[in-house]
């Protein structure tokens, strides 16, 4: 199992610190925020990780992660040259991703307290060429993607709609997505989006429609700091779960 991070995004929601400062360099308690999801990932048993990044923020990532080694991962860097959306930026992923092999993405301003290794091994269960996504109850689930659940088999996704002005469940897909090598073959599949990006929830869709999307709920706290607020309560949450 690999992990993808993707911390390209510019984080237009923290302006003006994200004029300085990508969003997932941030500070998060005593860390940049990109570092949760390297130990999210690190204590889930996944030490092989590829972040993608933004070109203009490189050298800062690499100045403070370097190979990784003091994280206890070994890290890949690919550059996002430009924001295209988060399919596009998982794209980047084909070629450290070998066939047969299975992976978590991480959105990198996706922070949580649940431990990944229950979430893995089910998925690892599955068979191959299908997707599992993590879900959590939120109070406004317009905000998000949402899922809407197979009436025959209650373990499937049927679609997600993305921000939709009336949900239909209370949930929200979170920014934590399984996949094998075949999800770089769905991507090609879509196409740009109104706002001209390749959206994650076609992605998901293709697969929802071929009933081969599952899903489980995160049981602890979830957030996807993009807020000041939320950023501030990230911090106070995960102030001790680093050294
Ligand atoms: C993205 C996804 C959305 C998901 C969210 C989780 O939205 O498109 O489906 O619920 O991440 O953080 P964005 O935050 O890029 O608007």
């Amino acid at each position: 199992m690999k992990g993808v991070i993707l911390a390209g995004g510019t984080g237009t929601r923290l302006y003006p610190l994200t004029r300085l400062m990508n969003k997932h360099l941030l500070p998060v308690g005593k860390y940049p925020m990109v570092c949760y999801g390297i130990e999210r990932l690190r204590q889930g048993g996944i030490t092989d990780i590829l972040l993608v990044i933004s070109k203009q923020s490189a050298g800062q990532y690499t100045d403070f992660l370097g190979s990784g080694a003091e994280f206890g991962v070994s890290l890949t860097y690919k550059i996002q040259e430009a924001a295209g959306g988060i399919a596009e930026a998982l794209e980047l992923a084909e070629g450290f991703i070998l066939p047969g092999e299975r992976f978590v993405v991480l959105l990198g301003d996706n922070l949580f307290k649940d431990s990944l290794e229950p979430y893995v091994k089910s998925y690892l269960q599955q068979p191959a060429g299908t997707a599992k996504v993590l879900l959590k109850p939120v109070e406004d689930a317009r905000r998000y993607g949402v899922p809407v659940f197979d009436s025959a088999d209650a373990s499937l996704i049927a679609y997600i709609e993305e921000k939709p002005e009336q949900p239909k469940t209370k949930f929200c897909v979170t920014g934590i997505y399984m996949y094998d090598e075949a999800v770089f073959d769905i991507i090609r599949r879509i196409s740009p989006s109104r706002r001209g990006e390749l959206e994650i929830t076609d992605v998901n869709n293709l697969y929802a429609v071929e009933r081969k999307l599952s899903y489980d709920v995160l049981q602890g706290w979830w957030s996807d700091a993009g807020t000041f607020q939320s950023l501030r309560e990230a911090g106070d949450k995960l102030r001790d779960t680093l050294p």
